[in-house]
Formats: structure tokens, C-alpha cells, sequence
């Protein structure tokens, strides 16, 4: 049975690997356990990444960052003990999956193998973060992690998820053969400061269409749902199942459940904004309802999201309008 989630005070004398740093969370991430006194090692390529993370990331002492595609090779850590890896390098946005399909499957799993290979040689403690998209357009509602998934195998969305369902089953098989220390988080819609602001996800199109007075894009009826967590509450989540002593994956987001026309509605509401709501063919394979069931999390730790939507939105806002 999985134990009560005692989290460490600080990370002093601990080194940390974040594949993905120059990310929106992962630089987020490794702010917050550099924050914690860790070393923190980051890898990037920067194919949505951001050089201003990174530089960011920068001013701590104890930041050390290795340019580099993750399935082409790791750097050389032979002299380097390192605790903790956290394989978070991955193109996440649904632009993407057109884009770059082969650069999406490549990175979650020979990039993801590389990394559960170095976690096994140097001992460390290993960390998946996966998604929601793992349940595809899910037939159970709210989504507990014992559903295994409706999922297309050929559709627009399907070098991402599948990519992901791999990247869970390496991971798994790396526990299982190997005895390899694993946890793999589910990550649900998260949204905050350090986002692209064109990276077609749904809460930085409609604050950038409505921070321009443009019209506002919803896709189909707008009745589909989505649960947005605020990115620090998703670190907070993150960290927490790090700390756990279970392999098997846990739902990671906020479980207040929006319709995609109540979003839109709201945002151009706080913004103040003149914009009008159109509405667009819903693509293929676009999930109809997702809401994280945490009860998982939750019955082994204090975790509860702390930013409301609306407080979240306006930091997001803040951030769109410094660029
Ligand atoms: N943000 C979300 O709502 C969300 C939801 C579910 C899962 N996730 C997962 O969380 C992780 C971070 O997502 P994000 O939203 O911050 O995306 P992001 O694109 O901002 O961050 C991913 C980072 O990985 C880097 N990267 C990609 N391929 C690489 C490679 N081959 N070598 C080195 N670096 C590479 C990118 O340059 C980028 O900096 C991803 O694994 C993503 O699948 C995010």
C-alpha cells in the first residue's frame, strides 16, 4: 500500500537532472527545486523550448545547462552522482503533432530510454511525465487512473499519445526487469506564465485573442470540457508524487471542470476585452470531457491546487502583455 507522501525541507547535496529545462514547466521545475537548494543539471534542444528560460534559470549558482537532443545522446556524467531524473523533454502542443510527428515519437521513447538507462547506471530515481492524452476521448468520467484508454493509434493526435502510452510501458518494464526506482505522473491541461503564446493550446489562443480585441476561436459547439491546472499548483502535484513510493501512475492537475465556451467567455470577461466568440469545425479525435479524478493523490498527501482560475488567468496575462 502506498505510504503517506513525506516530502523533504530541502534538496541541499542533491543533484537533479531535468530533461526539457528550457520548457514552460520544466524550467518551472527546475526553478522550484533549485529554490529547494538542489543542483539542478537541464538538457534542451530548444525545439519549443525558450533560450529565455534557460537564461532565467541562469542566475542560480547551481544551475548547469548541456544543449542537446535527448535520443541522439546524453552528455558525459561519468563523474557526476546524480539523485533524481525528471524525463519531461517533449513537444506537448497539438500544433505540434502535425509538425513534428517523428521529433514527438523519437524523444518519448529512445530519448526516454536513454534517460532510464543513466537513472539505472547512476542509481537514481526516475520520473515519467506522461498525459492525459493517454486516455484519448475517454468513454469514463472523471478519469481515475485504472482506465486504460480510448485511444486512436493512426489519428492527428496519435504520435503524442502513443508516444506517451510507450513512454508509461518502457518505464514500467524498467521497474519491473530492472527493480529501477519510477514514478510516471498523467499531466492534465496546465496553463501559466512561460507558455508560447502561439502554441495553439487553448488558454494562450484565447488570452492573446482577447488581449488583441480579435475574435475568439472555438472549436465546435464549445461544449467540450477541459480542467485547467495553474502551473505552480502542477509543480506542487509533481513534487509530491517524486516523494511517493509508488511507481504506478498518478493523475496530476485540478479537477474544476470548464466547458470550452465558458472559458472563452470568462477570459475575454477578466481582459476586459471587445473580442466575439466564432466557432470552428471541433478536429478529429478532440477529447470530449476531461477531468482528473485526484483522489489518488490526495488520499496520500495534502495536495490541493491553490491558484484559482481567476488569479491564474491574470498572472498568465501579466506574462503575455511583459513579451
Ligand atoms: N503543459 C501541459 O498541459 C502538459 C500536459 C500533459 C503533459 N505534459 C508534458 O509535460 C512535459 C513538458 O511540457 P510543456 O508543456 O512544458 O512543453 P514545452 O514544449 O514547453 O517543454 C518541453 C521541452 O522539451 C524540449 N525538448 C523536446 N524534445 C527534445 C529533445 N529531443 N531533446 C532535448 N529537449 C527536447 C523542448 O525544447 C522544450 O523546452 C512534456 O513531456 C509534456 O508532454 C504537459
Amino acid at each position: 500500500m502506498t505510504q503517506r507522501i513525506q516530502l523533504p525541507e530541502t534538496l541541499e547535496g542533491k543533484t537533479i537532472l531535468i530533461a526539457g529545462a528550457a520548457g514552460f514547466v520544466p524550467s518551472t521545475v527546475s526553478e522550484f527545486y533549485l529554490k529547494l537548494g538542489a543542483k539542478v543539471i537541464g538538457l534542451d534542444n530548444f525545439i519549443t523550448g525558450s533560450k529565455s528560460n534557460i537564461e532565467l534559470l541562469r542566475k542560480y549558482k547551481k544551475f548547469e545547462f548541456h544543449e542537446c537532443n535527448i535520443y541522439e545522446g546524453l552528455p558525459d556524467f561519468t563523474d557526476i552522482d546524480i539523485d533524481y531524473v525528471f524525463s519531461l523533454a517533449s513537444p506537448a502542443s497539438p500544433i505540434d503533432f502535425g509538425l513534428i510527428p517523428m521529433e514527438i515519437m523519437r524523444v518519448n521513447s529512445e530519448g526516454t530510454r536513454l534517460l532510464l538507462e543513466l537513472s539505472l547506471e547512476k542509481g537514481a530515481r526516475f520520473l515519467e511525465a506522461s498525459t492525459s492524452e493517454v486516455y484519448g476521448d475517454p468513454e469514463v468520467h472523471p478519469q481515475t487512473e485504472d482506465y486504460v484508454g480510448h485511444v486512436s493509434t493512426i489519428g492527428p493526435r496519435s504520435c503524442y499519445d502513443e508516444a506517451k502510452r510507450f513512454a508509461e510501458a518502457m518505464t514500467m518494464s524498467f521497474h519491473k526487469k530492472y527493480g529501477l526506482e519510477t514514478r510516471i505522473i498523467r499531466i492534465f491541461n496546465t496553463y501559466g506564465p512561460r507558455m508560447r503564446p502561439n502554441d495553439g493550446r487553448v488558454i494562450p489562443n484565447f488570452i492573446n485573442q482577447a488581449m488583441r480585441n480579435e475574435d475568439i476561436t472555438v472549436y465546435g459547439d464549445g461544449s467540450q470540457t477541459r480542467s485547467f491546472c495553474f502551473v505552480t499548483d502542477l509543480v506542487d502535484a509533481i513534487h509530491n508524487v517524486m516523494f511517493s513510493d509508488d511507481p504506478t501512475p498518478f493523475n496530476c492537475g485540478n479537477s474544476d471542470e470548464y466547458t470550452i465556451l465558458d472559458t472563452a467567455k470568462f477570459i475575454v470577461d477578466a481582459l476586459g476585452s471587445s473580442s466575439k466568440i466564432v466557432f470552428l469545425p471541433l478536429p478529429k479525435d478532440d477529447p470530449k470531457r476531461r477531468r482528473p479524478d485526484m483522489t489518488k493523490l490526495q488520499s496520500v498527501s495534502d495536495y490541493s491546487p491553490k491558484i484559482t482560475f481567476e488569479e491564474g488567468i491574470r498572472r498568465t496575462t501579466e506574462f503575455f502583455k511583459s513579451l
